[in-house]
């Protein structure tokens, strides 16, 4: 279970993409939230971007997609040149159909829980999946407050993983810091979201390496 760390560009300067994504060489994948004012309460950016974060950088794209109607846009994102992407199941109709065709035209095919969904109606459906993401926040802004009662999610998740002998990667995303990083990484996450605590800090390079180091303990 190798451990991942994926910068999220919410917190980064958007008129300085292609700087931004430099800042953090070293990074596993760039995490790019993509939101759109109905799934969340907050808006950010589109395929158009992410074609050209793909041609800025050489880190692949990590897109997280807080929309509606995951099922007819998710695949754009795909052929944007996003390497993976990840979307929310309470906003895709028919999420086995889409994980296939997410994997279909080639990327890695990811599915997300806001807190409240609990994991346990989807466990057949691990199968069709690359990653699944955990939030540890309510999905829509950086800088919240990393919520622990998911701890047991993650836990009961990589119980579940195990049993069915697979190899999907289990990320966290939102509140993932110096402070709770290790918790995470105890519970059995291994791909780690954060914004804040990569581009906020004076060396978001150096954030990024104290990461992994601690997640790696
Ligand atoms: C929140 C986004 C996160 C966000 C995390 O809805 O999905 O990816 O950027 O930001 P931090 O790490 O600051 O909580
Ligand atoms: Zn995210």
């Amino acid at each position: 279970m190798a451990v991942q760390i994926n910068p999220s560009i919410l917190s980064a300067d958007f008129a300085r993409l292609a700087d931004e994504a430099k800042a953090v060489e070293g990074a596993d994948w760039l995490h790019v939230d993509v939101m759109d004012n109905h799934f969340v309460p907050n808006l950010t950016l589109g395929v158009p971007i992410v074609e050209s974060l793909v041609r800025a950088t050489d880190i692949p794209l990590d897109c997280h997609l807080m929309i509606e109607d995951a099922d007819r846009w998710a695949p754009q994102y795909v052929e944007a040149g996003a390497g993976s992407v990840t979307f929310h199941v309470e906003a895709a109709a028919a999420p086995v159909r889409l994980a296939r065709e997410i994997r279909a035209k080639g990327a890695r095919a990811s599915m997300a829980l806001k807190p409240a969904t609990p994991i346990e109606p989807y466990e057949d459906l691990l199968p069709e999946l690359d990653m699944l993401l955990i939030m540890t926040v309510e999905p829509g802004f950086g800088g919240q407050a990393f919520l622990d009662i998911m701890l047991p999610k993650i836990r009961r998740t990589r119980e579940l993983i195990s049993k069915h002998g697979l190899e999907l990667w289990l990320q966290v995303d939102g509140g993932v810091s110096a402070s709770t990083i290790e918790q995470c990484a105890e519970a059995g996450a291994d791909v780690f979201v954060a914004g804040s605590a990569v581009y906020g800090a004076g060396d978001p390079a150096e954030a990024v390496r104290a990461l992994r180091a601690q997640a790696e303990r």
